[in-house]
């Protein structure tokens, strides 16, 4: 559904974790989480100010990177791992972000470095990948956030866009991921594609008990 049929293009899935497909017609699949993205962000602005999330990114958008913490988060062990890979709120928390945070920094700040860190390491795990894409399909919570999004142009130097402009609602994706998996598990088909998810082969995915 977002592959261009002739074009390198990327799905970017902007939920608590960032993740990308990589779609090309000349190669096989590939996907893997790039790290953190609004579970950093949310966390930070309920802690400093009670609010759920920054809405289109607006307060993020009013401060500045600090290079020194972006460097800091940046060095993460995981940003640096080769795909496959995943990962989750074990390792990126209010916690592990508090910790690194010097004295002083002023939180818009810090919101602003979260956004930048969700932009800078999907740019590095394209990069990294060698994905040459032509455009950047973005989907998840992430997609309403049009500094990230903006953010995101400039990192990658790509076309960003919502999967809306390609008929896709960015918030129905992983929900329609999912019926696909429920698909795939009730006729019996392998749901996983093993590059992706570092299985050993084509697997039946998930199980299912009758009341
Ligand atoms: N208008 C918006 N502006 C900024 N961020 C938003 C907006 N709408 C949703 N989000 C972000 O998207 C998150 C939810 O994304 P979602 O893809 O549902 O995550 P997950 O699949 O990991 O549960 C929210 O917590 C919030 O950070
Ligand atoms: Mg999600």
């Amino acid at each position: 559904m977002l592959g261009s049929g002739t074009q390198p293009r990327a799905a970017l899935n902007l939920g608590g974790m960032s993740n990308l497909t990589l779609l090309a017609a000349d190669q096989p699949v590939l996907g893997f989480d790039c790290g953190p993205a609004n579970v950093l962000m949310d966390a930070w602005i309920e802690h400093t100010r009670g609010m759920r999330y920054d809405h289109d990114g607006m307060w993020a958008a009013q401060g500045t990177v600090d290079p020194a913490l972006l460097e800091r988060l940046m060095a993460h062990p995981f940003f640096a791992t080769k795909p496959p890979k995943s990962c989750g709120r074990e390792q990126f928390n209010l916690n592990w972000l508090r910790s690194l945070i010097s004295p002083g920094t002023p939180p818009v700040d810090v919101q602003t470095t979260l956004t930048e860190l969700t932009a800078q390491s999907v740019a590095a795990a394209l990069r990294r990948a060698r994905f040459a894409a032509e455009e950047i399909v973005v989907c998840g919570g992430g997609a309403f956030n049009s500094y990230l999004l903006r953010r995101l142009r400039a990192a990658t130097d790509t076309l960003v866009r919502s999967t809306a402009e390609i008929g896709v609602a960015p918030d129905t994706v992983e929900a329609m991921a999912f019926a696909w998996l429920a698909h795939c598990a009730l006729s019996r088909e392998a749901g996983n594609i093993p590059a992706v998810t570092g299985a050993r082969g084509p697997r039946i995915l998930g199980a299912i008990w009758p009341a």
